[in-house]
């Protein structure tokens, strides 16, 4: 069958004729040895973007995410998250295995909890209980529609945190989404975070990689995990230009991503069988109920017309846009489900 839109995730992006040729010159060295000058740019360029004294380039944003856990916590100790969080649905159980956490599921508002929700969820010491260590967020929240965690919403999470002591978090796999939504530089959204991603391989459509910033302490420390976890890589600068390419190019862009996601929202939302409200939409994430039948239904008969879309519950189906799709593959995505659904 032939994917004629493909809205299943930002994560299929695929690199441009121009960042493939800007990746064969990239200059390469032993990124082991931190001897790649490529690897070693970038890490620099999102240092600078997210204020950071420190970056380190890794294969995968999970590795980010189980690598700054690693580092914050000991076995026992109990992290805070959202219950649509990554870690906990989507990475196969890694906190169990690599740092020996638990996790505190909170029950926010499409995917964003409040500081008094933090602030209850963090346990007065007593050697009965875990210790609480971090507390994570996901900007912005992708099983919570790619809504967009407030700044003050985080930094009064982060105030609550530092006054127990806690290491705080950030899995910005689509942060920069955020940034494209609000207009608010990456570097303020980071400001209270200890540690803080961007994901390289989704709407900026690198094809590898992440980098997870933080101090030069926690950096070194993320070091010593990688290296265990066989993340370091020799000549990866080949990679990494793809993820300079990126930030270079294709940051501005996001937001026609978000522009293309709202007109997909607003195509269908008046349709009777589909319960969704294009307001909602503030990235590049649209997640909408199906009534009339479950969603596989729908997804596969789609799929059977050339619309790649995920399905995210029973009724629960998701389209994400990202730099492949254009708008009139979005108008014919559109048409499409309109003429399904109202055939019957
Ligand atoms: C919110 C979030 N965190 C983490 C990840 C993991 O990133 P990667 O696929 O680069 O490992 C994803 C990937 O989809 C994600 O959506």
């Amino acid at each position: 069958m032939e994917i004629k839109v493909d809205l299943f995730s930002d994560t299929g992006t695929r690199p441009s004729a121009e960042m493939r040729e800007f990746m064969a010159r990239a200059e390469v060295g032993d990124e082991q040895l931190g001897e790649d000058p490529s690897v070693n740019r970038l890490n620099q360029l999102v240092a600078e973007l997210l204020g950071k004294e420190a970056a380190i380039y890794l294969p995968s944003g999970l590795m980010a995410n189980q690598i700054s856990f690693a580092v914050h916590c000991r076995p026992g100790d109990e992290i805070i998250m959202d219950q649509t969080a990554h870690p906990i649905h989507y990475e196969g159980g890694a906190v169990a295995v690599i740092s020996g956490a638990s996790i505190n599921p909170l029950a926010g508002e499409r995917g964003i909890f409040t500081a008094e929700q933090v602030r209850e969820a963090i346990r007065t010491p007593d050697y009965h209980d875990p210790q609480t260590r971090v507390v994570s967020i996901e900007q912005t929240s992708n099983l919570g529609g790619g809504a967009v965690w407030p700044l003050e919403t985080i930094k009064e999470i982060c105030r609550v945190a530092k006054e127990s002591r806690l290491s705080t978090h950030m899995d910005g796999a689509r942060l920069l989404n955020a940034v494209a939504a609000t207009g608010i530089p990456a570097r303020e959204y980071a400001e209270t975070f200890d540690s803080v991603w961007i994901d390289l391989s989704k709407g900026l459509g690198a094809p590898v990689g992440s980098v997870l910033a933080g101090s030069e302490q926690f950096i070194e420390q993320a070091r010593y995990w990688k290296q265990r976890l066989g993340g370091a890589m020799r000549q990866a600068g080949i990679i990494a230009a793809g993820g300079i390419y990126a930030l270079e190019n294709n940051l501005e862009r996001l937001s026609e991503d978000h522009h293309n996601a709202r007109r997909f929202a607003e195509g269908i939302a008046d349709l009777a069988q589909i319960s969704l409200d294009p307001a909602r939409v503030e990235t590049n994430i649209v997640l909408f109920e199906v009534n009339s039948m479950n969603g596989e239904e729908l997804a596969d008969r789609l799929l059977s017309r050339g619309i790649r879309l995920s399905i995210m519950g029973e009724n629960l189906l998701r389209a994400v846009t990202h730099l492949d799709i254009s708008s009139n593959d979005i108008d014919f995505a559109v048409t499409v489900i309109r003429d399904l659904l109202e055939e019957k």
